[in-house]
């Protein structure tokens, strides 16, 4: 063998030993502290409180708390920000005997101190970067201040407006949310956890929280093993291949047993089938909830099955604390139980280099530089830019020509700040926060702006409609500026009627019977039913809550200096009782095949089945054209991929970007399977005129679903392939065999 080659091969063996030998330290660094701690400080490791108490306002629970940290009965807190509070806390964390340092969790959802647009408003965006990038931001500011661990990405599948926490997610695709997760994950801990500027992940709330009976938070979950592994499962397995270092249960049941204390899920497939090394951290206080679940007796009964069932870390329930040694020294729980989640715990805070230097993320002064960073803003602009979904434009009504002379600005929300930055907000810092009126004055100095409030979104008066309808009458145009405040959605927000709050669409009919021109903005964290609006304004846009930079990017679209590229990632209804309505639904055996045509068909008598706005919609300044639809081989074995590619043109005026939507249906197999399935996408930025060749790759992996008794599983027949820019708007389509 020549010298280089054996140069080359010890060089690798040493590599190979030195990042074993690393890993390794990091096992036997954990084993060494497991082999010194009692089975008092074991426990303690598993409980983690929440920091109000302690850094807020005084409450009896100060000293209680600070002493069982003095004492290593706390393995985390959350709810502690900034560098002085996590440094004065964990400084009582390190009297302990072992001295293990505390993890720093907060809900960190979408942005620190600068607040990106609410989750389901970036997910409108289709655009991976921008998504990992808004999360990355969030981790830079959070990590300078002291936080390690994010309760984020939340992704759960939800298609049930109703639900308040639809906001927090990526909508109502299996395959987008796969996506979104994972480049969130990444954003937030980057490839390897440990650097100074990234903090741990949770995928949460595990499992299927977001098809909660009903839409009413906190309901239980009955689902179907082969529903659950289609569509509730997989963003969780893309947020673990990516490497999210933990998980966080939810409090549903799923199929009568309490997530927190399901072995099914927790054991079986996270640990087990998916051998997953993180650690789970149940939700706020969900292991005293199966008493009232009536799962469990007592809460001596609730911390024996949810430790059993693979819950690591008890959030704010205390039952680990005051139960677990109990359990364990009369024999009802093995101390191996125990030992798997501290581990699990421990491995972390070694991976984030925490017992090398407990301060490493609390250091004053880089605090401080982060924190006056401007540069983040111009990410929290394009995001909000990116993320803005225009659903009407008649007649070109939009972009608004910046000469205009009298421009009126209507409704509640024209002078939103707080609302903008919407539920799950860390920081509210509205001189930070840009209005649309702000936003539209700094684009058009030289109009008369008019504004009216109208009405309110939280009552139903009228008595300032007059003044608005005048506004409207010596105008050129109208911007409405109408939805829900921020406090309409997130946790514990479910709505049973999820149309315009209040008199604002009355007021809308009002200020429209003008005939002056309308454009509505709207405002929300879920999808609302608008149906006056939508017939009858002129132009509709969909701003969600944008977070800081929401004005400035609502007047870029409204006057053309950003070309609105969003595309729903959720449909929306046309009254709540089509709910739940989703574009991947079943063909039935009664399948509406002419509009109208309804008799013993699967129809409602009283709305037609599609929603007012399908998902993947929304339009463009500009048009584009799909073209040259070709596909590698018309027929597959099932080891093959296919490339479908084609040809995208931008055939208008002005430079756009497209999300082209790759759709493909199973025509027959031993389990119905939906009329269309996303399977891919790409946002393509294109000038006047250009052209791009855009090819999509149909992996066996992707052709597969999931099987009650034989799992995932893929089997031969036709699968139609469909390409378009929205799931209701198709522009190519062909078809191949797989054999
Ligand atoms: C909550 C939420 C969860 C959040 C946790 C900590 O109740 O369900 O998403 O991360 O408490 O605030």
């Amino acid at each position: 063998m020549n010298k280089f080659l054996s140069l080359t091969l010890l060089w690798s063996a040493a590599l190979a030993t030195q990042t074993f030998a690393q890993r390794k330290t990091i096992e036997q660094r954990v084993d060494s502290v497991m082999k010194l701690m009692t089975l008092t400080e074991k426990i303690g490791q598993l409980n983690q409180y929440s920091g109000r108490e302690v850094t807020g306002p005084a409450s009896d629970r100060k000293n209680y708390l600070l002493n069982d940290i003095k004492n290593g009965m706390v393995g985390s807190m959350l709810n502690v920000k900034g560098v002085k509070d996590t440094r004065e806390i964990q400084a009582i964390a390190l009297q302990s005997r072992l001295k293990i340092p505390l993890l720093f969790s907060l809900d960190v959802i979408h942005g620190y101190k600068t607040v990106f647009p609410i989750p389901l408003a970036e997910s409108a965006s289709w655009d991976l970067s921008i998504i990992r990038r808004s999360a990355e931001v969030a981790a830079e500011e959070s990590a300078a201040s002291g936080i390690h661990w994010t309760f984020a990405p939340m992704v759960d599948i939800a298609r049930d407006p109703r639900w308040g926490r639809v906001m927090e997610g990526a909508g109502e695709d299996t395959y987008l949310g796969s996506q979104i997760a994972k480049a969130r994950v990444l954003g937030f801990q980057g490839e390897k956890l440990g650097a100074l500027d990234r903090i741990m992940a949770c995928a949460k709330h595990f499992a299927a929280y977001g098809a909660s009976m009903a839409g009413r938070d906190y309901n239980p979950v009955d689902l179907s093993k082969q529903q659950l592994h289609e569509i509730y499962l997989p963003p969780f397995k893309a947020a673990a291949d990516a490497g999210v270092a933990t998980f966080m249960n939810s409090f549903n049941t799923l199929n009568g047993i309490p997530a927190t204390g399901n072995a099914y899920l927790q054991r079986d497939i996270l640990k087990g089938k998916w051998n997953y090394k993180g650690f789970v951290v149940s939700d706020w206080g969900s292991i005293g909830e199966m008493i009232p679940w009536g799962f469990a007796k007592n809460l001596s009964e609730a911390s024996e099955k949810a430790i059993v069932a693979g819950s690591d870390m008890d959030m704010e329930s205390e039952a680990y604390k005051k139960e677990l040694e109990k359990l364990v020294k009369s024999g009802k729980v093995e101390e191996k139980y125990i030992d798997e989640a501290v581990k699990r715990i421990l491995y972390k805070k070694f991976e984030l280099g925490l017992f090398d230097n407990p301060y490493r993320f609390s250091d004053e002064k880089r605090e401080q530089k982060v924190m006056s960073d401007p540069k983040y803003k111009a990410v929290a602009l394009a995001a909000a830019q990116k993320s803005i979904v225009l659903l009407k434009n008649n007649n070109n009504t939009l972009p608004l020509n910046k000469s205009i002379k009298n421009l009126a600005l209507i409704g509640p929300l024209v002078n939103a700040k707080r609302d903008q930055a919407g539920n799950w907000t860390v920081y509210i810092d509205t001189a930070n926060m840009v209005s649309v009126h702000e936003g539209v004055k700094q684009k058009i100095k030289g109009a008369k702006l008019t504004y009216a409030q109208g009405t309110t979104v939280k009552d139903t008066l009228t008595n300032g409609f007059a003044e608005a309808v005048n506004a409207a009458r010596n105008a050129d145009a109208v911007v409405m500026v109408l939805g829900e405040t921020w406090d309409f959605s997130g946790e514990a927000k479910s709505r049973s009627d999820i149309s315009l709050p209040g008199k604002q669409e009355e007021l809308f009919k009002a200020v429209k019977a003008t005939g002056k021109p309308v454009i509505v903005v709207l405002m929300a964290g879920r999808p609302l039913v608008f149906n006056a609006i939508a017939a009858q304004a002129d132009a509709v846009i969909y701003a969600w809550f944008l977070g800081d930079q929401g004005g400035n990017a609502i007047a870029d679209v409204l006057f053309g200096d950003y070309n609105p590229s969003g595309k729903l990632p959720i449909s929306f209804p046309k009254n709540v009782g089509q709910i739940p309505i989703f574009y991947s639904h079943y063909n039935t055996g009664r399948p509406v095949t002419k509009a109208g045509d309804i008799r013993y068909k699967s129809a409602y008598i009283d709305v037609s089945n599609d929603p007012q706005y399908a998902f993947g919609h929304g339009l463009s300044y500009t048009t584009f054209s799909y073209s040259n639809l070709k596909l590698s081989s018309n027929a597959i074995n099932q080891k093959e991929n296919v490339k479908v590619s084609f040809t995208l043109t931008n055939t208008g005026k002005v430079e756009g970007e497209e999300v082209a939507q790759l759709y493909i249906q199973d025509t027959f197999a031993s389990v119905v399977r939906p009329v269309k399935e996303l399977k891919d996408f790409t946002k393509v930025k294109l000038k006047p005129g250009e052209s791009k060749e855009i090819s999509f790759e149909l992996s066996p992996e992707k052709l597969a679903f999931y099987h009650e008794e034989k799992g995932w599983i893929t089997e031969a027949g036709e699968f139609k392939v469909m390409v378009g820019t929205a799931s209701n708007d198709i522009k190519l389509k062909s078809s191949f065999e797989l054999k």
